[in-house]
């Protein structure tokens, strides 16, 4: 059967030679429509006429942006270029794309190539966050101990997620508290804020909130311009072995974080770590269900990407009543969208006040009643340890190494990488009995 083509190649050289080439023999390849830009491209895609686009490798917005939304419309893409233009083959490799073809090669040549993409477009996974096209994350068997980067064999590193429901339960608390007890026991990590409601991990860690992090990470993937060492650049060192991607300081600079480029960027932290800790945004709704416009950007879909490519996700929540039942409704949510997603609930600020003087047993009770979950951790609520890291700009570890919250952190990020804490100065001293 033929394959309805469009090509989007307008200005190369070799357009006409193409076109005419197509008209005269299709080779299993049906020319439906020259696209003379990209809103007409894109609006062909989303009309269902075309099964794959001819797109020229010099088209300036050839980025993961627009792979996302083709691969979304159900367009295989074929990219055009020069013969012997490397540069450009690189280019479109960067972008996760495969299937590219020297525009003088013989048309059964494209055809194959054209056929080819096709295929691989109908077997890709569709997630709940569109993106078919960035670059594959490595494999990575979420049953497998923590990776150590840095060896011949390098294995890629964790994706944790910290998400709760709204109400601010503690996720920022909880990443930052995590990531910092990670780097503690030398495990290289990364701190990435995806709060697409407005990050803190900057002004929490006292660092400057209008650095680039994040969102210039996602610039440069989207242009196919982010390796290991740009994103290291962007990813500073806030202590030893603990990197910061600051995130947005305003809620209104969402769409800086779009989910295609995002996906590259987490693959490209699973090789700068060995665990990157996300601190994610609390809202799960599917906007696009909101809308008929199924290609608009998505507020969300930062938060609903990082938790579905995470290996780990730490539902946070608030240990009173309200926390409690909203904890419950967003574990539903999280069901609901992601029901392969199997979290590790943790309830913050346990403290006998709001649910009784026995509060694990209550709260452990509730959860289980409610929301099936059997095997809860807690954080216990240390008000004057938070004040203090807050008061400073430093984590726990730094701020207040002896109190009962940095410990129960400690013990969460030991289960993250089944590794006892370095042994601590305190006990030395007392066995030697001072
Ligand atoms: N275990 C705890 N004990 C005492 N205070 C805590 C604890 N955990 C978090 N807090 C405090 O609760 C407040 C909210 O925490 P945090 O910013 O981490 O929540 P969040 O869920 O990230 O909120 P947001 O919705 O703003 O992203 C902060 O002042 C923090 O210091
Ligand atoms: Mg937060």
């Amino acid at each position: 059967m033929s394959i309805p083509v469009v090509t989007a190649v307008t200005g190369a050289p070799w357009e006409s030679a193409l076109v005419a080439g197509l008209e005269a023999a299709p080779n299993g390849l049906t020319l439906v429509r020259r696209c003379i830009d990209l809103p007409d491209l894109l609006a062909v895609a989303a009309s269902g006429l075309a099964r794959a686009v001819l797109l020229s490798a010099e088209q300036r917005r050839l980025d993961r942006e627009l792979l996302d939304r083709l691969a979304a419309s159900g367009v295989a893409v074929v990219v055009l270029h020069a013969q012997g233009d490397d540069a450009a083959v690189a280019r479109v490799e960067r972008l996760g794309l495969r299937h590219t073809c020297s525009a003088d090669a013989p048309l059964d040549v494209l055809a194959d190539t054209v056929a080819g993409a096709v295929s691989d477009l109908l077997a890709a996974p569709v997630g709940v966050t569109q993106s078919r096209t960035a670059a594959p994350a490595p494999a990575y068997d979420r049953a497998d101990p923590p990776p150590h980067p840095g060896g011949p064999e390098r294995v890629p590193g964790r994706l944790v997620a910290v998400w709760g429901p709204a109400g601010s339960p503690g996720r920022t608390s909880l990443a930052v508290g995590i990531a910092a007890e990670l780097a503690h026991r030398r495990v290289p990590t990364v701190l990435g804020d995806v709060d697409v409601y407005g990050g803190t991990v900057a002004s929490m860690l006292g660092l400057l909130d209008e650095a680039p992090g994040l969102a210039a990470a996602v610039r440069l993937s989207n242009n196919a311009n982010l390796d290991l060492r740009a994103l290291a650049g962007l990813a500073p060192e806030a202590a030893a072995g603990l990197r910061v991607l600051t995130g947005i300081s305003r809620a209104d600079r969402w769409p800086e974080l779009r989910p295609a480029a995002l996906e590259h960027v987490w693959a490209l932290c699973r090789e700068l770590a060995a665990v990157t800790v996300l601190d994610c945004a609390f809202c799960l709704e599917q906007d696009e269900e909101l809308s008929f416009d199924t290609a608009a950007p998505r507020r969300n879909g930062a938060t609903l990407l990082t938790l579905e490519r995470a290996d780990t996700v730490i539902a946070v929540g608030a240990a009173d009543p309200i926390g409690v039942a909203r904890l419950v409704r967003g574990l539903e949510a999280l069901r609901e969208v992601l029901p392969a997603v199997s979290p590790r609930v943790v309830l913050n600020r346990v403290r006998p006040g709001p649910v009784g003087p026995r509060p694990h047993q209550e709260l452990a009770a509730a959860l289980e009643r409610y929301a099936g979950v059997r095997d809860v951790a807690f954080v216990p609520d240390d008000r004057a340890a938070f004040d203090v890291a807050l008061r400073t700009g430093r984590t726990l570890a730094e701020a207040a190494p002896g109190s009962a919250a940095r410990q129960a952190l400690e013990r969460l990020a030991a289960e993250l990488v089944g590794r006892p804490a370095p042994r601590r100065r305190r006990r030395v001293l007392a066995r030697a009995g001072r």
